[in-house]
């Protein structure tokens, strides 16, 4: 705040308070001493009104709030730029500080458990109860709004719960993609290989595979498909469509992973157009040691019924 405007509310603000206190004391010395019951000396209709002093406790309860005012602005910010005289308002009022104590209270509650957990490997925490009911809680807060609540993924969204790996499933490359992030980059081919090139390589992955069946009526040329495979696609996706991790290029014969859709219209959209899949990074929104108890979690639930309880656990609460 400039000077200036720090000047003006603290005149406004004094100068209010200094005119109710005169008029609270003013007022108060106008009261005629002993007389009750006395009347302003009008009356309308025979309605007259009483010139009463003001009622003890009223005047006591407006005094306090004066004198209540008077001790907050001492001791906390609200007079221009004064601070207040009690620590922590450096900042003003900004729940920072708040924040802060908040924020040192759970470290010194959490700080040894999350230590314990982040020197341990991933597969290790993944078999600690404690550990994954904290990591399903973390997942449903931070994960959940992509992921699905059990993890199973949506359009666009992979599911977390299955073994099928788009970038890999081992506990260390879980952790990695959760830390880092992932950027998927399928890039379009609707110009390269034209409408029937898209169609014909639709098909192909459909079909051939994916194993799954194609309309009676399609007319698309599956030979010329898996030519288009082996020279424009197989670089990423593997000479038999069994997905590279470290493109995340995922695996086109297991259907039930893809996440952008099976009809053949989708595999053209997909095709035709890419796709750019973005996982965010979560190092810095959340932190090494919460990222090992997800990375846990996340890891648990493909390695079947064990994982399963603490899964339920975490959504019951
Ligand atoms: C904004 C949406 C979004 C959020 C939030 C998000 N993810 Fe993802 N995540 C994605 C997308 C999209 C992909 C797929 C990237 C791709 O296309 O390869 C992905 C991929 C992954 C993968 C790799 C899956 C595979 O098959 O290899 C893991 C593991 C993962 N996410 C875990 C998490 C965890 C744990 C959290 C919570 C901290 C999280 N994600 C939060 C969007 C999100
Ligand atoms: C440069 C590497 C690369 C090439 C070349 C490539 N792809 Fe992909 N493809 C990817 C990646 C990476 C993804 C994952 C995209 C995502 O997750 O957003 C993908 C995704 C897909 C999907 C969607 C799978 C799903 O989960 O729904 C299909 C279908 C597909 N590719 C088919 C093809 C076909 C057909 C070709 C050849 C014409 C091809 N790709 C060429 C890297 C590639």
């Amino acid at each position: 705040m400039t000077t200036f405007w720090s000047t003006w509310i603290c005149v406004l603000t004094i100068g209010s308070l200094i005119g109710l206190t005169w008029l609270l004391v003013g007022t108060r010395k106008g009261e005629t001493k002993g007389s009750v019951d006395q009347t302003m000396g009008h009356s309308f209709d025979g309605i007259e009104e009483y010139d009463n002093p003001l009622p003890q406790w009223w005047f006591m309860l407006f005094a306090g709030t004066l004198v209540f005012s008077v001790g907050y602005l001492i001791l906390y910010p609200g007079l221009g730029n004064w601070k207040g005289i009690l620590p922590g308002y450096e900042n003003g009022w900004t729940g920072v500080h708040e924040w802060e104590k908040e924020m040192a209270k759970a470290d010194a509650k959490f700080g040894p458990i999350f230590a314990k957990f982040s020197a341990m490997s991933v597969e290790e925490v993944a078999k600690d109860p404690q550990a994954l009911k904290m990591g399903g809680r973390l997942f449903a807060s931070n994960c959940s709004v992509c992921h699905g609540s059990d993890a199973k993924g949506a359009f666009g969204f992979p599911n977390l719960a299955d073994s099928s790996w788009r970038w890999g499933g081992s506990a260390d490359t879980i952790k990695a993609t959760i830390m880092g992030g992932r950027v998927a980059a399928m890039p379009a081919w609707g110009d390269a290989l034209g409408e029937t090139g898209v169609k014909n390589v639709a098909a192909y992955v459909r079909h051939s595979l994916a194993g799954l069946p194609l309309p009676a009526d399609n007319d698309a040329d599956l030979q010329a498909g898996q030519q288009t495979f082996s020279t424009t696609c197989a670089a990423c996706h593997g000479p038999a469509g069994q997905g590279l991790e470290i493109m995340g290029a995922p695996n086109l014969t297991k259907p039930a992973a893809f996440i952008y859709g099976t009809s053949l219209a989708q595999l053209q959209q997909t095709i035709r157009h890419g796709r750019q899949g973005h996982m965010p990074a979560q190092s810095e929104l959340l932190g090494a040691d919460k990222v090992q108890l997800l990375a846990a979690y996340v890891y648990s639930l493909s390695q079947g019924a064990s994982a399963k309880p603490a899964q339920a656990q975490a959504k019951n609460e």
